[in-house]
């Protein structure tokens, strides 16, 4: 409830509110740790973490798994004990190996949607680390609980609910993006709280529920409340923040970005996702290819050779401020921010 303390089986956060993973290199441990030290949940992206390690682009895979480590322990001495962990996409090369890395370097909590983590569960068998899918659809909320249930006999520790304002990638089609308005996405939301509910009552456990998704000020959070959730995710509103890893350039893209500006882009790996407008996606759009430089492997499914530009680099090159060669993942009321913010401020404007 608003203002209220949040439970996670044995995890108290002080504020109800979720820090939303961002990567690439936007969520790191100073976000992370600011957040938690706020009370909140602080997340860190796992989504090439290693891109600032010098053997990145030899062994991104060693690069990642070190980084995480290092990411975890800086958030750590930020966060005065508060609660922090990692948000690792499904759609990732070597997820399991990530996800069993975040367990064993003592995250607090995984969370893990772009695509639905069915085997989570058994990956971080005999560790405490909480673990969250999510879920965008009444669908995806059906059959990743029936198959815990299922095949683990088990039900998440909380559940995220990311809805269509999000940023970064989409868990919708772009004919559901069109369909879902405020009210019907609200109708979605009920109803993925009736499937919670059904496994709730049958495992005698509370699944709490976080929602996000345009929560960009206090009546956002509200509504999410009053709709039943128990949190709220929020990532956009924390880029323009003093504590933010982001580049200032990309912090200053989020302030002056007009609602026009704001676009939805089908990214190399196929879904939707949304971002500011610029001269990249310019040359995109007039179906220039931007060759990768070179593969990090990074996703299961791409096919590097096909792709119209390679999605870690357009990443990499927003996490270091190279705004106008950057894919600049942002949120649906992004254009509402209009300066550089405190952790703080922000919490207490969502939820004080
Ligand atoms: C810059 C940016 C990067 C993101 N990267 C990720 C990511 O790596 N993994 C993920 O699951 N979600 C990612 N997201 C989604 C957020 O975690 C969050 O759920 C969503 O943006 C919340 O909506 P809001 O931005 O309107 O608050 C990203 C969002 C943004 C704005």
């Amino acid at each position: 409830m608003k203002g209220m303390s949040l439970k996670i089986g044995d995890l108290t956060l002080r504020k109800p509110i979720f820090q939303g993973g961002m990567g690439v290199g936007i969520s790191l441990s100073r976000l992370a740790g600011a957040v938690a030290a706020e009370g909140g949940a602080g997340t860190i992206s796992a989504a090439q973490i290693g891109f600032m390690e010098e053997d990145f682009d030899e062994n991104p895979r060693k690069a990642n798994l070190r980084a995480m480590g290092k990411e975890l322990k800086k958030a750590r001495e930020l966060a005065r004990g508060g609660v922090v962990g990692f948000n690792i996409m499904v759609a990732m090369n070597h997820y399991g190996e990530y996800v069993k890395e975040a367990a064993r370097l003592g995250a607090d909590f995984i969370v893990s949607g772009a695509g639905l983590p069915v085997d989570l569960p058994a990956l971080v068998k005999g560790f405490s680390v909480k673990i969250a899918p999510i879920v965008s659809t009444e669908k995806s909320a059906r059959v990743i609980l029936r198959y815990w249930a299922k095949k683990f006999n088990c039900i998440p520790d909380f559940l995220v609910i990311e809805g269509p304002k999000a940023g970064g990638h989409l868990g919708f089609t772009k004919e559901q993006l069109q369909e879902f308005g405020p009210d019907a996405y609200e109708e979605e939301v009920e109803k993925i709280l009736g499937q919670v509910r059904a496994y709730e009552a049958r495992f005698e456990k509370k699944i709490p529920v976080i929602l996000g998704g345009g929560i960009s000020g206090r009546e956002q959070a509200d509504r999410a409340f009053a709709l039943g959730a128990d949190g709220v995710q929020v990532a956009s509103r924390f880029v323009t923040t003093e504590e933010c890893d982001a580049d200032p350039a990309y912090k200053r893209a989020y302030v002056e970005a007009r609602e026009e500006d704001i676009v939805l882009v089908k990214s190399p790996v196929g879904m939707p996702g949304r971002a500011i407008h610029n001269s990249f996606l310019e040359r995109v759009e007039r179906g220039e290819r931007v060759a990768p430089q070179k593969c990090r492997g990074c996703l299961r499914k791409c096919k590097p050779s096909e792709i119209p530009y390679c999605i870690t680099e357009a990443l990499i090159h927003a996490a270091k401020g190279e705004v106008e060669e950057a894919l600049m993942f942002c949120g649906a009321d992004t254009y509402k921010i209009h300066g550089i913010e405190t952790v703080k401020s922000v919490i207490k404007e969502l939820l004080n």
